[in-house]
Parts: structure tokens; C-alpha cells; sequence
């Protein structure tokens, strides 16, 4: 077990722990009363765990990528305010929680899992509890928010087996291409992933498939964390650069797009990592289904317009001029630009619903359009709808 220096804090790391033990990305340890969950940073070239027991240890596994994707990010903050409340001074309850959930939410903009989680767990806290009632309370909704997840990804990936398997029947046993981007796998979510379910199930029941996956620059999460995924599943893929999925759609060389949302919109506009929209471009170029999986806590529902209205997260430079790799056994960063180079690095991009064939959701397959996603979520009709 070891020190890791992460920003000004110091998080509590042990080594190489083989994860596949555990097929969850992110749990309560109770024996040690704090969270632990899997430091992204390292994979797929190092198994490291890192033990979250502050408010601040949540924010910055959040904002340093050692948690990332939507879901999983909405349920590490549903824990950070558990331990904010935990570690509450003597202010008052709940606008020192508020005060907590302004600052996980001020981490990274663009995945609305953060702000969902956020004010669900604000919205329970209630003035006639006790502190430690509420602190039971809030502990609660991080457990239940984790399972509501785990079920979400199972849902979508059931659905989204049923677009596989008639694809596959066309197909006379020949695998299924899929290409994705980014990574929507279990390491973005607690287990199955959105994008990855399908993928998964088919694989399970021995449907045939092949797996395309974008490299996604400039942090790899397709290259690194996807293939490791599917590479630990057994799952045949090929990793391919960013700028390849156009040319295969081209030449017939795949049948199907599924990826991941960050933030989608009431009408549809879907926010995915940068490059998500070149590749809804070229689906629509070529008559491929673009296919959308996300959990119902990754919709906006206050939100239409996804261009003008969704919030793009612009990071760090080093992130496109530096690179990181395995040299022997250890990570190292090199540069890969001239010194002094400027750099853009947005972080997602935004894929207008008419490129959407459709969304996988917990409840099913819809259109990318208010009517559709409405008839799935009657309840979030509202009055003037
Ligand atoms: O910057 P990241 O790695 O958090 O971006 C992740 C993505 O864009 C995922 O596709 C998205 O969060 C969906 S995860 C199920």
C-alpha cells in the first residue's frame, strides 16, 4: 500500500490489486468506512485503488480523471456529499450542504449526472431529521443511486441486444461490426457500461460480434480503458485511430454505431466525448444506425437546444501535447508537439438529434425527439409539454 500525491491531497493507493475481483468500478468499504474505487489514470498499464474519504478526495477523483464518464462521476458525487455530511462542521445542515454540492458541481461541466445526483441527494435532506439522520439518509441515496445504475446498464444493455440480434439474422452468422467511441464501458459506469451492454449480453449469449474502437484522443479512453474492457471480456475488437470509422463505414465494414452520452437534451441533442458528432456525420453519409445508449439520470430534461444550451468542458493543454506510455513497466509522458505549439482540447462535442437513429434507455428503444422520449418518461411530462 502506498501514498499518492493527487493535487495537494494525498489519497490512499494500493497496487495492482487484480479488479477483475471485483466487478464493480466503485464501492463502499465498510471495514475502512470510505469509498474505493478503481484509479483510471493507470489503466489498463497499472490495477491501482484509491480510497475517497473526504469531500475533497470525491471532488478531485472527479476533476483528475481517476472517475470519469457520466454515470460513474453522478455517483461519486452521490457519495462525495455522504462524506461532506459525515465531516460536517457545526454550520447550518443543509446550506453547508448546499454549499458542498456547488462544489462537486463545479468540478467538470458538461456530464449532468453530477447536477442530478447532486440536487437528488439535496432534495432528501430534510430540516425535521436529526444530522445523523440525514447523514443515514444521504449515505443511503449513494447506495441506492450505485444500484439504480447497475440496473440502468442492465435494462439498456437488454434493449440494446435486441438491435444486435436483428442485425445478426440478416447476417448469416458473420459478426456483428459495431464501432464506438470513447469509453461507455463498466469503468464509465458500476458494471455493463451503456454503450458496452449490448455488446456484453450479445457476447454472453454467443451472438457473434466484432468491435471497432476509436482510439479517442487525447486522453485514449477507447484505446486504453474499451479494449482493455473488451479484452479481458473476450470480446473480439480492433482499436483504429480517431479518423478511420468514415472510410470503414465506406466500404461496408460496419452495421451498427453505439456510444455513450454525457448530457443529451428533452429534444434529443446528444453530448458525447469530441469526435462523437464526425462519426454521426459519416453514419448518416453511409445509412449506418447511430445508436445513442444512456441511463434516464443522463437526460436534461430542462434542456432543448444542445448546441447553444449544453456546457462543452474545454481541459488542460498537456492533455493533446503531451502522451503518455509504458516504457518497461512504468507510465511515462512524452511530448509530441513543438514547445511553445497552442492547443484547443474540448472535451465533447454535440451530435444534433437528426443524426440520432435512436436512444437506448432503461425503458427502451426511442426516437430522438421529445414526443419519443416523453412516451418513455411520461412522468417528466410537464405542464406546458
Ligand atoms: O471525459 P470522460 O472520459 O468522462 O468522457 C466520457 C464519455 O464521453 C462517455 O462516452 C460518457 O460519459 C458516457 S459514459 C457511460
Amino acid at each position: 500500500m502506498s501514498k499518492a500525491k493527487i493535487g495537494y491531497l494525498s489519497l490512499m493507493v494500493y497496487n495492482n490489486v487484480h479488479i477483475m475481483g471485483n466487478p464493480q468500478t466503485i464501492w463502499f468499504n465498510h471495514a475502512k468506512n470510505l469509498v474505493e474505487t478503481v484509479d483510471q489514470r493507470y489503466l489498463p498499464f497499472q490495477n491501482l485503488i484509491i480510497e475517497i474519504g473526504t469531500l475533497n478526495e470525491a471532488r478531485i477523483a472527479i476533476t483528475e480523471m481517476i472517475v470519469r464518464g457520466a454515470p460513474l462521476i453522478g455517483v461519486t458525487a452521490a457519495y462525495g456529499m455522504y462524506l461532506a455530511s459525515r465531516n460536517y462542521s457545526a454550520g447550518e445542515f443543509h446550506s453547508e450542504m448546499k454549499q458542498a454540492g456547488d462544489w462537486l458541481k463545479s468540478s467538470r461541466p458538461t456530464a449532468v449526472n453530477l447536477a442530478f445526483a447532486v440536487d437528488e441527494a439535496l432534495s432528501l435532506i430534510s430540516g425535521q431529521n436529526t444530522v445523523q439522520e440525514n447523514i443515514q439518509l444521504l449515505f443511503d441515496y449513494a447506495e441506492n443511486l450505485k444500484q439504480r445504475e447497475i440496473d440502468f446498464s442492465r435494462k439498456i444493455g437488454e434493449f440494446g441486444l435486441e438491435l444486435i440480434k436483428s442485425i445478426s439474422k440478416k447476417k448469416n452468422g458473420e459478426p456483428v461490426q459495431i464501432l464506438t467511441h470513447c469509453n461507455a464501458g463498466r469503468l464509465a459506469c458500476v458494471e455493463l457500461g451503456t454503450a458496452t451492454a449490448p455488446m456484453y449480453l450479445a457476447h454472453e449469449v454467443g451472438i457473434p460480434i466484432h468491435v471497432w474502437v476509436d482510439e479517442t484522443r487525447p486522453r485514449n479512453q477507447g484505446a486504453r480503458l474499451t479494449a482493455w474492457e473488451l479484452d479481458e471480456a473476450g470480446i473480439p475488437y480492433t482499436v483504429i485511430p480517431d479518423n478511420t470509422g468514415g472510410h470503414l463505414m465506406q466500404h461496408h465494414m460496419v452495421d451498427l454505431v453505439i456510444v455513450g452520452s454525457d448530457r443529451t437534451t428533452l429534444k434529443g441533442d446528444v453530448a458525447n466525448k469530441i469526435g462523437t458528432y464526425l462519426k454521426a456525420l459519416a453514419a448518416a453519409d453511409n445509412g449506418i444506425p447511430f445508436y445513442v445508449a444512456l441511463p434516464s439520470t443522463t437526460i436534461d430534461w430542462k434542456l432543448s437546444d444542445g448546441l447553444s444550451e449544453i456546457p462543452i468542458e474545454q481541459r488542460d493543454e498537456r492533455e493533446v501535447s503531451m502522451m503518455e506510455g509504458l516504457l518497461g513497466n512504468k507510465v511515462h509522458e512524452f511530448r509530441i508537439l513543438p514547445e511553445k505549439s497552442p492547443v484547443a482540447n474540448y472535451g465533447f462535442d454535440v451530435t444534433p438529434a437528426r443524426l440520432v437513429t435512436g436512444l437506448i434507455t432503461e425503458r427502451g428503444v426511442c426516437k430522438a425527439d421529445k414526443e419519443s422520449i416523453l412516451k418513455l418518461f411520461p412522468e417528466k411530462r410537464s405542464d406546458n409539454d
